[in-house]
């Protein structure tokens, strides 16, 4: 996509204030998920580095399955949700990290020997959502070909944790 259309979808992202604890400035993908040209635009940026290099995308319970979806279905890969804990029947993998606003677990079920898996979620902010999805899919015997945000917090330093994320926007 133009950096014009970059910077028309980046518009889209909306700024509440105040949201979800006082003193936060809260930053919603969801009129950015809304215009079509906009979704369009930030999936095929949020792709184009891994281009051939994965054949499974995976996202992370909740808005990371919107861009991962949306991203599998465009790139014709497979898709993995990864869940927070107690929504999976017979987890093979489970992980505990610390959140921005507290603490949680993600697991997952399924064999990924031999895939090359797109880790892929709507936010970098500390990092340690991507990093514990990272260990995850290795936990599942994947390999993580790569990790890609729409938007990455700088202020939160998560690229320290991720250096090798790719962000399609930062604030
Ligand atoms: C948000 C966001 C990322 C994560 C980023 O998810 O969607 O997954 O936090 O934070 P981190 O880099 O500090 O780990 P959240 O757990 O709030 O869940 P949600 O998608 O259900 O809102």
């Amino acid at each position: 996509p133009s950096p014009a259309a970059l910077a028309r979808a980046e518009s889209l992202i909306a700024l509440t204030p105040d949201f979800p604890t006082p003193g936060v400035l809260f930053r919603d993908v969801g009129p950015m998920l809304t215009d079509a040209d906009a979704l369009a635009d930030v999936m095929q940026a949020l792709a184009a580095p891994f281009e051939g290099a994965f054949d499974l995308v995976a996202g992370v319970e909740a808005r990371g399955f919107l861009f991962a979806g949306a991203l599998a279905a465009s790139a014709r890969t497979g898709l993995l949700p990864i869940r927070k804990a107690g929504k999976t029947p017979r987890p093979t993998a489970s992980v505990d990290y610390a959140l921005e606003y507290g603490t949680a677990t993600i697991e997952a079920a399924g064999d990924l020997t031999g895939r090359r898996v797109l880790l892929v979620d709507d936010v970098l902010a500390t990092g340690g959502t991507l990093v514990a999805a990272a260990a995850l899919i290795e936990q599942l015997g994947g390999e993580v070909a790569g990790v890609a945000v729409v938007l990455e917090l700088v202020a939160l330093s998560g690229r320290r944790r991720v250096p090798s994320a790719h962000a399609v926007f930062t604030a």
